[in-house]
């Protein structure tokens, strides 16, 4: 048997509805993006999305919008200014980090929880100096970062919030869904994740005037596909408005048939996760005898946290233990990885960047050091859970 780490989760609904798009002949971003924006708003509740070409576009616009000459003041709220810091967890995925840095800010990295994989708010809390502007809590695996000490830190300090959230879609913390804490909230769209258009990712916000500068970004600067652009026209009369701009940025757009898997796969989301926590729920049944003896530790929901778990992460005892698991899941033909980038800290591409370390960084070496997953997708049989759960049992014989 070959257990993947994902499979991709779309049908011949999101193939017929792409098809459609197609033949309609307007495939770059247009109504169907806007239909999906508007279902993925009411989704989370309220508020304005942006649909991008991938959750790295995301955080993109995100950092680029809040560090924009345009960005709009809000009371209590820090202004950001070239060479501000921004607190990131050490374990998360090099694209959290990188539209920081490219923004003109410094990415300060705190620690994260082997148990819990999110970032150490206590951590966060003592990173936090006058040059800290934001910090970007990452809900990482399907778990949920401690929001409520993180935004009472964040409300005294003045610090803007932007939610990482491109590895939870659907995940809520004390009842309110991850994404929606923050000032803005970033999602992925890859195949692997909660829900696929292929590529894709979503920039959300209540805030119009900052939805509205991100829509600017996200089409270089150009004003046509604005929700207000009558205004910003109305002021520029000497220009043709169909080619005014009023910004820089990047293309970033989204296409018709991103969308159109994105309308169907909306529908499908709420289905997909009650899968996704019932295959982690049966594993940690199944588990307990590894779990009880710490050979392995799999990730803790943060208290308050309903995980819609994204893979089954793992802490094994030691690395022996972690090896030898890795050994005996290639053997039976169960993928795996590592938890995300592990510690980014120890990437290389740290070393050539702009960045700074506050505190120590142990949780995130045992996770990169101790810790694995292997997938919790939500197309898995009964038959392939029970596989993976005897071929990991059958580790504890060996080890
Ligand atoms: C935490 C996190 N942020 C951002 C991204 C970037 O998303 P994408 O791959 O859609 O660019 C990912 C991708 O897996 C991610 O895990």
């Amino acid at each position: 048997m070959r257990i993947r780490l994902n499979v991709s989760t779309f049908g011949e609904e999101e193939i017929e509805q792409a098809v459609e798009a197609m033949r309609s002949g307007f495939v770059t971003m247009g109504p169907r993006c806007e239909k999906f924006e508007s279902a993925f708003a009411a989704y989370l509740g309220g508020g304005e999305a942006a649909f991008v070409n991938s959750g790295s576009s995301a955080n993109l616009l995100a950092f680029f919008a809040l560090a924009n000459d345009a960005a709009p003041k809000r009371p209590g709220k820090r202004k950001f200014f070239a060479g501000a810091e921004v607190i990131v967890p050490a374990v998360t995925w090099s694209t959290t980090i990188w539209p920081i840095i490219q923004s003109g800010l410094i990415p300060v990295l705190v620690d994260s929880d082997p148990r819990t994989l999110q970032m150490d708010v206590e951590a966060m809390k003592a990173a936090i100096t006058r040059k800290t502007v934001a910090v970007c809590p990452v809900h990482v695996l399907g778990n949920t970062v401690a929001m409520d000490e993180l935004l009472a830190a964040a409300a005294e300090h003045e610090l803007w919030v932007i939610e990482d959230t491109c590895e939870a879609l659907g995940s809520r913390y004390r009842g309110t869904i991850a994404g929606t804490m923050g000032d803005i909230g970033t999602f992925s769209f890859f195949f692997s994740h909660h829900i696929t258009t292929i590529e894709g990712g979503m920039v959300t916000t209540r805030d119009p005037e900052i939805a509205e500068l991100m829509r600017c970004l996200r089409a270089h600067g150009w004003t046509r596909q604005l929700k207000r652009r009558g205004e910003i026209e109305a002021r520029h009369p000497e220009i043709d408005p169909a080619f005014l701009f009023v910004n820089t940025g990047f293309n970033v757009r989204p296409t018709e048939i991103n969308a159109a898997f994105g309308l169907v796969q909306l529908g499908r989301l709420d289905g997909f996760n009650q899968r996704r926590k019932a295959i982690a729920a049966d594993w940690i049944g199944r588990l307990g005898a590894l779990i009880e003896d710490g050979t392995i530790s799999p990730m803790q929901p943060t208290p308050g946290a309903d995980c819609a778990w994204f893979g089954f992460p793992m802490l094994c005892r030691n690395r022996e233990v972690r090896d030898a698991l890795k050994r005996r899941l290639d053997e039976r033909g169960v993928e795996h990885r590592p938890i995300i980038c592990g510690n980014m800290a120890r990437q290389p591409a740290l070393a050539r960047l702009p960045h700074r370390i506050a505190g120590t960084l142990s949780g995130a070496d045992a996770i990169m050091d101790r810790g694995l997953l292997w997938g919790a997708h939500p197309l898995m049989t009964d038959a392939e859970v029970d596989y993976v759960a005897r071929t990991a049992l059958s580790v504890g014989t060996t080890v």
